[in-house]
This record gives structure tokens, C-alpha cells and sequence, in this order.
């Protein structure tokens, strides 16, 4: 098959391309005529330590192949890292089409246990640093009326793993920003979606087995049908999707993807048809609501609301649906 989506003339930035999944898109992008800005602190999948080496690389890998990759070494976890790896894809290539938001790594601990110095760092790299780097690169996307947003979340937030509630957490605000940047990018020509991968990779093995007291999660997680995941839970099963989202010929937004396994699917964020108190200004009692709960919790129709006021259009439909309105 010819290689019909291209990214010539595109700037891309992708944060801690050194390693695993940003790697990855890093250097596909490139082969497909991408200028990419490989950033990547370097250090350890506990995010301990720093080294040029790892960003070194990747651009070394894609200038050796003919492609354009200048390395950044910032920590994103700060707005001064953030704000320097856009400067410098600014200064080197003069603009920024692509920002895909992909540097992290663990610390992993039961919920009870999480002390502030895994909570800030967890929610420092993943949520902090994607809201410090697509900030300034949302700037430099407005001023060309285009731009492509990939924020990276995770499973463990939207469905939920044992022992991540740092990560989970830091994770999950990931799909809030998204969709208002999603939202603010649509006047600019600006997409934003969440990507949800999955990948043995070094961040894999920083996977601590202290979960494994949860008796509910170990069944989930033992009784687990992975029969379609053999020799798939790779790198470059998720890259594919990637490179989709962020090109031209994606015009999607404001939405959550997962990549699981060479299974691609959208996931949504939908609410049930529920239960419409009656019509006026007096309130249900809490009895209203346990005698309702069942309707409430398992309403046939759902609807995805885009936005806030959405939802309200919901609730008239429902209303009138229920002969309450
Ligand atoms: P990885 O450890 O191979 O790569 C992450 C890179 O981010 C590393 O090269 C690291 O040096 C870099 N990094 C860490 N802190 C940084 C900072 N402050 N500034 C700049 N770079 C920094 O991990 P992997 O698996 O490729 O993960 C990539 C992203 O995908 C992460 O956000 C991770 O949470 C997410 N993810 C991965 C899944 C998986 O199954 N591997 C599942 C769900 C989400």
C-alpha cells in the first residue's frame, strides 16, 4: 500500500520520544516527512535521573534515514521545560503542527500509602507537563488555523487498575483537558483527541505486584480472555492510530481512542436515559431517587453529551420520552 497519509512540511513535537510509544511515533512520523522535535529527559521508568542520550538517539536514528529531528532535553514538568521545547521547535522548524502529549512514567502504590512526593510527581509529568507543553504549542497552532492534539491517557483511568490512583488520577484530568482544548481548538482549526495505549514497554515493567491483594481486581485480571492479544500488545500496534489522528486527513475531535491489542475502538463518555423527576420547582426525596435507582443506573437509551449544555437537550428528550414533559 503507497504511503497516501504524509506529514511533509508538518512540525511535530512528541513528548518522551525517547523510549517505547514516543519513539515510535517519532520515527514514523519522520519516515512519512515529519520535522520532528524528539523530547525526552532520559531518565529512568520511575522518572528518576536525566541523560541526553535517549533523545539523542531517536534523532540520530532519523537523520541517518534522511529525516529532519532536532533532540530537546526539558523536563515538561515544569512551564519553563514546556515552554522550551515549543521555543525550540519555533526557533529550528518555525512553526508546530503536531503536539502529542506522551512523556510519564510510574510510581506505583496502594491508594492508603500514596504519599505527596508520588502524588506531585505523577501528577506533575502527565497532567502538569501535557498542560505546559500544549499550552505555548497551542499558540503557535492558532496563529496557522491548524493544529493536531494527541493527549495520552490510559486504561488504568478510564476502566480503572489496582495500586494507580496517582497515575489514574493525573490520567483521568488528561481526558478533561482534552476536551476543552478540543473544544477552544474548533474556532482554530485545532483538533484535540485522548489516546489510550497499550504496549509492553519499560513503563510496563515498573508494574509493581503489591496489587495483587486486591482478591477482585487478581480474578479480573486472572480470569481475563487475552486469546486476541498474543504477540500484539506491542509498540507499533498503536502507532497506526497515532499517526491518523494527527494527520490532515483526520478531522476527528474531542475524542477518547483505545488501542488494545490491534483492537481500535472509540470510547465514550455517555450518560443513560435516567429518570426525570416530575415537571416544577419541588425537588425529589432521597426515596424518589432509591425508588428510581435502577432506571437511573441502567436507562436503555444513552447519549453522548459534546458539551456542557448538550446534556440539557438530553434531559428534555428524556423528559419528554418519560410523558413528563
Ligand atoms: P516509556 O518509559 O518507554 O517512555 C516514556 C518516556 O517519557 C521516557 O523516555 C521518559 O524518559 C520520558 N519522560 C519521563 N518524564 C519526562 C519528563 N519530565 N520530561 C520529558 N520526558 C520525560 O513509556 P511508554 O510505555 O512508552 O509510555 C508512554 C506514555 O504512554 C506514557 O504517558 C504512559 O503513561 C502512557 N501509557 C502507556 C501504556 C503502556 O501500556 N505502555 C498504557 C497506557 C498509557
Amino acid at each position: 500500500m503507497t504511503d497516501t497519509i504524509r506529514f511533509d512540511g508538518r512540525v511535530a513535537i512528541i513528548t518522551g520520544a525517547g523510549n517505547g510509544l514516543g519513539k515510535d511515533y517519532a520515527l514514523e512520523l519522520a519516515k512519512r516527512g515529519a520535522k520532528v522535535v524528539v523530547n525526552d529527559l532520559g531518565g529512568s521508568g520511575a522518572g528518576i535521573g536525566a541523560s541526553r542520550s535517549a533523545a539523542d538517539l531517536v534523532v540520530e536514528e532519523i537523520r541517518d534515514s534522511g529525516g529532519e529531528a532536532i533532540a530537546n532535553y526539558d523536563s515538561i514538568a515544569t512551564r519553563e521545560g514546556g515552554g522550551k521545547v515549543v521555543q525550540d521547535a519555533l526557533e529550528a522548524f518555525g512553526t508546530v503542527d503536531i503536539c502529542i502529549n506522551n512523556a510519564g512514567f510510574l510510581r506505583n502504590n496502594r491508594f492508603e500509602d500514596i504519599t505527596d512526593e508520588e502524588l506531585d510527581a505523577i501528577l506533575g509529568v502527565h497532567l502538569k507537563g501535557a498542560f505546559y507543553v500544549s499550552q505555548p504549542a497551542f499558540h503557535a497552532m492558532r496563529k496557522n488555523n491548524y493544529g493536531r492534539f494527541i493527549f495520552t491517557g490510559s486504561a488504568s483511568a478510564m476502566f480503572g487498575h489496582a495500586w494507580q490512583a496517582n497515575y489514574a488520577a493525573a490520567k483521568g484530568g488528561l481526558m478533561g483537558l482534552s476536551h476543552i482544548v478540543a473544544i477552544e481548538g474548533s474556532a482554530y482549526g485545532i483538533t484535540s483527541n485522548l489516546l489510550m495505549p497499550t504496549a509492553q514497554s519499560r513503563l510496563a515493567n515498573q508494574m509493581t505486584e503489591g496489587f495483587m491483594e486486591i482478591p477482585e481486581f487478581v480474578k479480573s485480571m486472572s480470569e481475563a480472555d487475552y486469546a486476541a492479544s498474543t504477540d500484539r500488545v506491542t509498540v507499533p500496534f498503536n502507532t497506526p492510530l497515532v499517526l491518523y489522528l494527527v494527520s490532515e486527513a483526520c478531522t476527528a475531535t474531542h475524542g477518547l481512542y483505545s488501542s488494545n491489542s490491534g483492537r481500535y475502538a472509540r470510547v465514550r463518555i455517555c450518560a443513560a436515559e435516567g429518570w426525570v423527576a416530575p415537571m416544577g420547582s419541588t425537588p425529589p426525596s432521597p426515596e424518589d431517587i432509591a425508588a428510581n435507582f435502577d432506571r437511573i443506573s441502567n436507562g436503555a437509551v444513552y447519549h453522548e453529551p459534546m458539551t456542557v449544555y448538550d446534556e440539557f437537550t438530553a434531559v428534555a428528550a428524556a423528559a419528554k420520552r418519560q410523558g413528563v414533559l
